[in-house]
């Protein structure tokens, strides 16, 4: 088959009733991609004239995932099974091509590399269909099939049809064959919607074609795994962790260490250099890039993030879309909002978040902090409990710190502000004018020492509690005093 006379149809049209979701079952995700965009890239490489996707329950959303793609949608309205999809796509494949791939949209885990030989040898065998199977130990669930001899088949029967004998065949349907079009269209003409769904079965044109005396070829999968359905929630998170196991293996083969990599979830197109450590329950999303020689300890979720050589992340950070350069070193608990710079050698320590800011080299927030919109330079010291201010409830604004600066504990930078190269804030200030470089600044209420203040607002106290002696004691008989108030009260 030569690469102008074969189209690829996607079967997505179908609700995926039993994954009970308001969602179209091919735009649900698992290992960092919709079900589509795993198939749909598995045939990006076939070199087929165009692909397809037949589209039906949440047809506006399946397309507009499909566009971006460059995936044609045909819409199947509604939906009368695998068999009446196909027939839908039939004028949009049109007479320029003389077979079609046709895959479901919900089996992910497909490479290219096994659609291509299934390509092959439905090219080399002459065949009218040629299904790809697999053979696996539980076969609930999927369609079966009943061979001819060693390489034909007769029939695929579906789990309902089964009869008792037919229930321990373990070879399956993926869903996914070539046909040849000239004997396909004929086939589906005469397809009965003769089951309990009263649908037409695409799986049915095979006894149709069989019988005929057409060849009808099965390939056995290689790795089973690949045709896996996404059918219900648990064959979902099976798919997902299988996508997430191959991309831990991945990245161990490239000289990555993950600590049981089971407990981690690392997105397909993420990337980390040799001898990075990932600790257990990191999340790893998006285009996040990791250099050599980083250590992602225990918990943390980074998304988007592109991390230099040499970065240490500290437990249970959370970071997003931010840059991250060599030596530095983020948490543990802190939060980088998106478009952080964090410079080489700098620390963002514990409970720290940061918002669209510069942290230059060297400079350290090592606690409690929130540094939003801010330009930091080199070498500074943020105290603990710093906050600039950068919202007045309508805009946001900026703060710049200069080199070497030292923020005073506990200080509100109320934005716009500027503070110069070397100067001090002292701590508790509230800054709202520029500092100028190498100058204190000392924002807050003067401290007064009143002597002697406490002693005596103490011996007020005590006299205002003493018990008020009894008017007409009696001698002799002295009357029990009652519990004061507050010694009750414990
Ligand atoms: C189907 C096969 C079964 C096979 C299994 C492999 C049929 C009748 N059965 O069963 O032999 O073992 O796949 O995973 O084909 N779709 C449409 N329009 C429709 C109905 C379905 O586009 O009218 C799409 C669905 O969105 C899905 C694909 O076709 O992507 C397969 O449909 P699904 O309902 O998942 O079929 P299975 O029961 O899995
Ligand atoms: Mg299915």
């Amino acid at each position: 088959m030569s690469s102008s006379d074969f189209a690829i149809v996607i079967l997505a049209a179908g609700k995926g009733t039993r994954l009970r979701s308001n969602r179209a079952k091919v735009l649900h995700r698992a290992g960092g991609r919709t079900l589509m965009e795993h198939v749909v890239r598995a045939c990006q490489p076939l070199g087929a004239k165009k692909i397809f996707a037949v589209v039906g329950h949440q047809a506006d959303d399946v397309r507009a995932a499909l566009e971006p793609l460059g995936v044609e949608a045909v819409l199947q309205q509604p939906q009368h099974g695998t068999g009446h999809a196909l027939l839908v796509a039939r004028r949009a494949i049109g007479n320029r091509v003389k077979h079609v791939l046709v895959l479901p949209g919900d089996a992910p885990l497909i490479g290219g590399g096994t659609l291509r030989s299934l390509l092959q040898t439905h090219r080399n065998g002459n065949a009218a269909a040629t299904i790809l199977t697999a053979v696996v130990e539980n076969p609930a669930g999927y369609g079966r099939i009943l061979r001819k001899s060693g390489s034909t088949v007769a029939a695929i029967v579906e789990e309902s049809q089964l009869s008792e004998e037919q229930r321990t065949i373990n070879e399956i349907n993926s869903s996914m064959y070539c046909f040849a079009l000239d004997k396909l269209w004929p086939a589906l003409a005469r397809l009965k919607p003769n089951n309990t769904h009263r649908e037409l079965y695409l799986t049915d044109v095979i006894a149709v074609l069989s019988q005929q005396g057409d060849t009808v070829l099965a390939q056995v999968a290689a790795d089973a795994q690949e045709v896996l359905g996404c059918n219900t929630r648990a064959e979902l998170g099976e798919v997902d962790r299988i996508f997430r196991t191959r991309k831990s293996a991945a990245l161990m083969e490239a000289g990555v260490t993950i600590r049981l990599p089971e407990s981690v979830v690392i997105d397909p197109d993420v990337q980390a250099g040799e001898d990075t450590l990932i600790e257990s329950c990191v999340q790893l999303l998006g285009k996040t890039r990791i250099g050599a020689r980083c250590t992602i300890r225990t918990g943390s979720l980074l998304t988007d993030a592109q991390l230099a050589d040499g970065v240490t992340i500290e437990p249970y950070s959370v970071i997003a879309s931010s840059r991250i350069d060599s030596g530095a070193v983020v948490g543990p608990f802190a939060r980088l909002r998106p478009d952080n710079h964090v410079r080489a050698g700098a620390h963002i320590g514990n409970f720290v978040e940061l918002k669209k800011t510069v942290m230059g080299e060297g400079t350290k927030a090592n606690h409690l902090a929130y540094l939003g919109d801010a330009r930091i330079g080199r070498n500074t010291n943020i105290g603990a409990g710093t906050i600039t201010c950068n919202y007045d409830g309508v805009a946001k604004h900026s703060t710049t710190i200069g080199n070497r600066v030292f923020i005073g504990t506990d200080s509100a930078l109320v934005a716009p502000v500027r503070i110069g190269d070397g100067a001090y804030v002292a701590a508790g200030s509230v800054i709202t004018e520029n500092v100028p470089a190498d100058a204190l600044a000392i924002a807050r209420g003067r401290q007064a020492n009143k002597p002697n203040w406490a002693a005596k607002r103490r011996r007020e106290l005590a006299a205002a509690e003493k018990p008020k002696k009894p008017r007409r004691a009696k001698s002799g008989a002295r009357r029990k005093s009652r519990p004061r108030k507050s010694a009750r009260r414990r």
